[in-house]
């Protein structure tokens, strides 16, 4: 009988860990289905001309990567696995995660004990320990105005609402905005977390092209005579994945088509903080559309203190408010009073500096290191496109890097459509944590790159 052999392409990993990636890309790939059996380690150990110890360290690095479990006396099988937990633990422990837009970490540990000391010692810990409503506290919301302020959005806080993060803002607002089948325009490339709420929420989503600077103006405008939709999404600030900026004309383009038709705008400032000077797009309204704002403090402080402000229509407010206390009942009160404490005491804006300046540093290495590349990205921005030159293609250039230990997105997990035809990547550089391991993985990108790619497998 033929047992299962892994694939081990030449590679400077240590061979149990090159054993654990070819577990990992067979799960991937379907060949190791779930509930399938490892072979024996002996077995395996002798077929390979291995040492046994190299394959019992092999099946505990997948054991700890959620591959596979062990069960004493009847042997490895396949766990059933999620494929967001796949895509993290593809590569080695010592892998470097450029996919995930958590930015920079700020060593905050001494701000936190002493932030929520301050709210668990003060007058009245039933603050943060009760049910508050769903809006937020007054002074949540207070805070809230005076945050988007920033990017010149009208700052009533009866127009705020505190979320428990961007990505539940938007979920209030197409909630609230939408029915199942009903269309969302959006760019080609966009959020991904806004293809899982239009998949979760039975929307669907229309792709609108784009340029350097973001959604086409004239695509936009050939969308809103001829598809019915109900809403645009868009980023003008900070595209998420494609770094773009929309200029002060296109974002009056986008406003005057938007207000032309009647079509409510929702925008997604997560990253407006690190270009300050950035306006929204509802400061742009001439004559009535609905515009909804939305932010969060995932990106701006901390994934872990995650808030969301929302700033809607005044009309609007008690209908989002309702879906807020439909889904969460309220965001969780020690973030939303430590934001609003920090908010006003300026650590906030210590923290944001800090983040700024270190994404400006980052985003120059990674245009030093790519130079010779079709990368591109605003200044400010904590991630970057990166074409892929031919002849390589996007999976053979993913999967070579996660077998390098550098995990990145292909375009494909941002296409508002089923795919794209563009051959590019997006590359977090914010999640590492030195300048100098993500200087290492920057590095391993451009060798690759400088590689022609492995021969392909014959597919009869
Ligand atoms: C454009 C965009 N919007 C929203 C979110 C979600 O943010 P939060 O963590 O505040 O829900 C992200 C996270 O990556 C994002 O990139």
């Amino acid at each position: 009988m033929t047992i299962w052999r892994p694939h081990l392409p030449d590679s400077e990993v240590p061979l149990y860990q090159a054993i654990a990636n070819a577990i990992a890309n067979d799960v991937v790939s379907g060949r190791l289905a779930e509930g399938s059996r490892l072979p024996p380690q002996r077995d395996l150990a002798d077929e390979l001309s291995v040492a046994l110890t190299t394959v019992t360290r092999a099946y505990s690095e997948a054991e700890r990567r959620g591959l596979v479990s062990g069960e004493v006396g009847r042997g490895t099988f396949v766990r059933r696995q999620e494929s967001f937990h796949l895509r993290r633990t593809e590569a080695g422990p010592e892998s470097c995660d450029l996919t995930i837009n958590s930015l920079l970490p700020y060593p905050m540990g001494r701000e936190l004990a002493k932030g929520m000391g301050r709210l668990l010692s003060g007058g009245d810990p039933w603050s943060v320990l009760d049910y508050q409503p769903p809006y937020g506290q007054w002074r949540q919301r207070q805070a809230g105005a005076r945050f988007i302020h920033r990017a010149g959005v009208d700052g009533s806080p009866d127009r705020v609402l505190v979320t428990s993060g961007a990505q539940h803002a938007m979920a209030v607002v197409f909630s609230t905005l939408t029915n199942p089948g009903d269309l969302v325009l959006t760019g080609e490339l966009t959020y991904s977390g806004m293809k899982s709420l239009a998949n979760f929420l039975h929307i669907r989503l229309r792709g609108l092209l784009m340029d350097e600077e973001g959604i086409r103006p004239d695509a936009f405008e050939a969308a809103c005579a001829t598809t019915g939709a109900k809403a645009l999404y868009c980023m003008p600030t900070l595209q998420n994945p494609t770094a773009a900026v929309m200029s002060v004309k296109r974002r009056q383009e986008i406003v005057a088509i938007a207000e032309a038709y009647e079509l409510p705008v929702v925008e997604d400032d997560s990253y407006g903080f690190l270009i300050p000077e950035a306006k929204a797009l509802a400061s742009f309204q001439t004559r009535g559309t609905d515009f909804y704002y939305l932010t969060g403090t995932s990106k701006s402080l901390a994934p872990g203190l995650r808030i969301g402000f929302l700033h809607s229509p005044a009309a609007m407010v008690d209908r989002l408010a309702a879906a807020v206390s439909a889904t969460t009942f309220m965001a969780a009160p020690p973030m939303a009073e430590l934001v609003t404490a920090w908010l006003a005491d300026g650590t906030a804006d210590k923290v944001m500096e800090w983040k700024r300046n270190e994404a400006r540093a980052r985003q120059k290495s990674a245009r030093r290191a790519l130079a010779s590349f079709d990368y591109r990205a605003h200044p400010a921005s904590p991630h970057g496109w990166l074409t892929i030159p031919e002849p390589w293609c996007v999976s053979d250039f993913v999967a070579q890097a996660a077998m390098r230990g550098v995990l990145i997105s292909p375009a494909d997990d941002f296409a508002a459509g089923r795919a794209t035809s563009t051959h590019a990547v997006r590359l977090c550089l914010g999640p590492v944590a030195s300048r100098a391991r993500l200087d290492e993985a920057l590095s391993t990108l451009v060798e690759i790159l400088e590689q022609p790619p492995r021969p392909g497998r014959t597919v009869v």
